[in-house]
């Protein structure tokens, strides 16, 4: 076999590595309130009005669980701090996880009364500026597509390997 044909599967290689690790790269955690974490007292806005949030993103809640809660509400709960019809109940350990797999506005609240005092948080998610979203999505990245994309690069990086491996001996 010649030492040249090896080069354009060396490239797109690469290239995919380089894809690969950007995209997973750009998936960034949010410790929710620095390093005051979800309190009462704490003004979530302040905090927000801070930071840039993408789709595939992570909020990171560090919270007393018995003192507090967190849930995702719709805007009208927001405003009145209702925390009867929530959309997600994020509450587990206190160290609690939530991905913002859409663009668009979320909101979250404690509905133990805190939120009536300013413990909630409104924050807007933005689309990655992504390379050139095909098409056929009307230029709307799929929700989860980072995800799957970033499984998928790894997968190839992981196989590709063996791939090369096998063909030269
Ligand atoms: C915003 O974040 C930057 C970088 O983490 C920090 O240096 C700055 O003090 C923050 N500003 C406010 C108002 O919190
Ligand atoms: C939020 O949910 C409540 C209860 O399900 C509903 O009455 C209200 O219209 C919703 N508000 C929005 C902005 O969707
Ligand atoms: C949310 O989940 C936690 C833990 O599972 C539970 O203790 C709490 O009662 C739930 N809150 C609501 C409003 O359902
Ligand atoms: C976000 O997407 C992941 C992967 O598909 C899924 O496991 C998770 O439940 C989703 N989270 C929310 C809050 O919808
Ligand atoms: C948080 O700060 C913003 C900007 O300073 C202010 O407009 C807002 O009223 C504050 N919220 C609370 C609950 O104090």
């Amino acid at each position: 076999m010649e030492a040249g044909s090896e080069a354009p599967r060396l490239i797109v290689w690469l290239a995919i590595v380089f894809f690969g690790s950007l995209t997973c790269a750009s998936s960034e955690f949010h410790l929710v309130g620095g390093k005051d974490g979800w309190k009462s007292g704490v003004n979530y806005t302040v905090w927000a009005a801070n930071q840039s949030f993408h789709v595939g993103d992570w909020l990171l809640f560090r919270f007393d669980k018995f003192a507090f809660d967190i849930l995702e509400v719709n805007k009208t709960s927001y405003d009145k701090c209702n925390g009867q019809d929530f959309i997600t109940n994020i509450t587990r350990g206190g160290r609690d996880v939530f991905q913002l797999n859409e663009s668009r506005p979320y909101f979250f609240i404690c509905s133990k009364g805190y939120c009536f005092n300013g413990m909630k948080l409104a924050i807007n998610v933005e689309e990655l500026p992504s390379p050139a979203p095909s098409p056929s999505t009307n230029g709307v990245f799929p929700s989860n597509s980072l995800n799957r994309l970033c499984i998928r690069s790894l997968l190839l990086i992981i196989t590709l390997p063996w791939f090369f491996l096998m063909k030269m001996y």
